[in-house]
């Protein structure tokens, strides 16, 4: 096992460029299923997560080939059933359900892993898939599903679950007739999703507001993709320029998709210049509070919260922080209380007293965005901070440790004693 070493206290100067959107491209790969032929997928991030995805897809029979950050796909006759080893290493695994039943009519997996972030059900999957005419059977671990041919409906979902919008509007791309999504989510990977299945031959309206329609077609092909840049990626290298004082170029962004977090950022007195495709941060002497109350798109995002949690340490004064997407998702204040923060957690609510500097300390990542937080405090701190669970991170992360090396980070990993 591997950890990672950060020594603190150098502003970050440089520039920093965004790799492709781990959850977009989790759910391109599984639409693939619903085609036919060759396909190309640009921009792709050389992550845990894709490696796995990977996995998974060859398993269905998928030939796979990632060269660079291109990733070569060919779909032909397929099978419905996921290696359990692989589906529980990463929640995104289920957005295989919605294509394999569309396109095969019979789908066999394992409940699915991921971040614990706390209970992940997949209910609203369930249920949902349920209302176009899957059966579901649930055994010990696994959930199979099977249906004839898929029937489009109107549907409302009972949140507006990013992962449910997304397998309904993949299912019902070859459902007969047409579905509407009624509070769907709202997030660019969802709008990402919809461009792909259009240039497959879908027919997919309405993605990126809270009404999706699906006009059911016959059959699908291939196609040649460009997936959006990393949004959670680019807001966690704002705030490290943030809260080490630095001055970071963030290029190969979106900056809309970051709306929330600029107006947090802008909130606690960081300074932001902002272009079509870039955004230059500069960190402040003095970091302001702020209150953060996590929502779906486009509200706070709760995959950058963690990360403004640990800004938010510095503050001169007192930050709430509201978590209202998951019931767990405040591991990563335990940890910054290990490096003098003060913390309180109640419930989903964190208040936040700000203090004048962290120290380093041995930490650990109990997910991926919590770890991304722990590096982002060890690059403010003083002295040596050292993180396990780097894994975690590695899955969401491309390159993390060369991109802060390259801005003047003092990053580096090195195997567990
Ligand atoms: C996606 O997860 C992202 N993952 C998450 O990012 C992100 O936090 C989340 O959307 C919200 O933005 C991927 O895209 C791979 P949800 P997803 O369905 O689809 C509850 C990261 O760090 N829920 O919108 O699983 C669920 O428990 C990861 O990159 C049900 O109760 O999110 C959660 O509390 C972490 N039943 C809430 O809804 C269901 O059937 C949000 O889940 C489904 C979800």
């Amino acid at each position: 096992m591997q950890r990672l070493l950060v020594e603190g206290g150098r502003p970050l100067q440089g520039t920093v460029s965004v790799s492709g959107a781990k959850n977009a491209v989790l759910k391109l790969m599984a639409a693939a299923l619903l085609g036919d032929g060759k396909f190309i997928i640009r921009n792709v991030p050389a992550i845990k997560d894709v490696f796995t995805m990977i996995g998974v897809l060859k398993a269905l029979g998928v030939k796979c080939q990632l060269e660079g950050s291109t990733l070569y796909l060919t779909v032909g006759d397929i099978q419905g059933e996921a290696p359990a080893e692989l589906v529980q290493e990463m929640r995104a695994s289920i957005q295989i359900m919605g294509p394999l039943i569309a396109k095969l009519g019979w789908v066999k997996i394992s409940q699915p892993g991921g971040c614990p972030i706390g209970d992940r059900p997949i209910d609203l999957h369930v249920k949902n898939l349920e209302k176009l005419g899957a059966i579901f059977e649930e055994g010990y671990g696994y959930i199979s599903a099977k249906a004839k041919r898929l029937v489009g409906t109107e549907l409302c979902l009972d949140f507006p679950s990013v992962g449910t919008t997304e397998n309904i509007m993949m299912a019902a791309t070859l459902a007969v007739g047409t579905t509407i999504i009624h509070n769907a989510a709202r997030e660019p990977e969802i709008i990402d999703a919809q461009n792909f299945l259009n240039r497959m031959g879908a027919r997919v309206f309405g993605a990126g507001t809270g009404t999706i329609t699906i006009k059911g077609v016959k059959a699908l092909s291939s196609t040649d993709y460009t997936v959006i840049p990393d949004r959670i990626e680019a807001g966690s290298y704002l705030v490290a320029a943030a809260i080490t004082g630095g001055k970071l170029r963030i290029q190969n962004i979106i900056p809309k998709h970051l709306t929330a977090l600029i107006g947090k950022l802008q909130e606690a007195n960081v300074k932001l210049d902002i272009a079509s495709d870039q955004i230059i941060v500069q960190g402040q002497d003095t970091i302001y509070p702020a209150n953060i109350l996590t929502l779906p798109y486009p509200g706070f995002a709760t995959d950058l919260q963690p990360q403004f949690m640990a800004l938010a340490t510095l503050a001169n004064g007192t930050s709430v922080v509201k978590e209202t997407v998951y019931s767990n998702r405040f591991g990563h204040a335990h940890e910054l209380r290990r490096m003098g923060a003060e913390i309180i957690v109640d419930g989903n609510a964190a208040v936040i007293k700000g203090v004048k500097q962290l120290a380093g300390a041995h930490l650990y990542a109990t997910d991926l965005r919590a770890g991304a937080a722990l590096v982002l405090a060890g690059l403010s701190a003083t002295g040596i901070t050292s993180i396990t669970g780097v894994e975690h991170i590695e899955r969401g992360y491309e390159n993390l440790v060369e991109k802060l090396q390259l801005v003047g980070g003092k990053i580096w990993r090195e195997d567990e004693v």
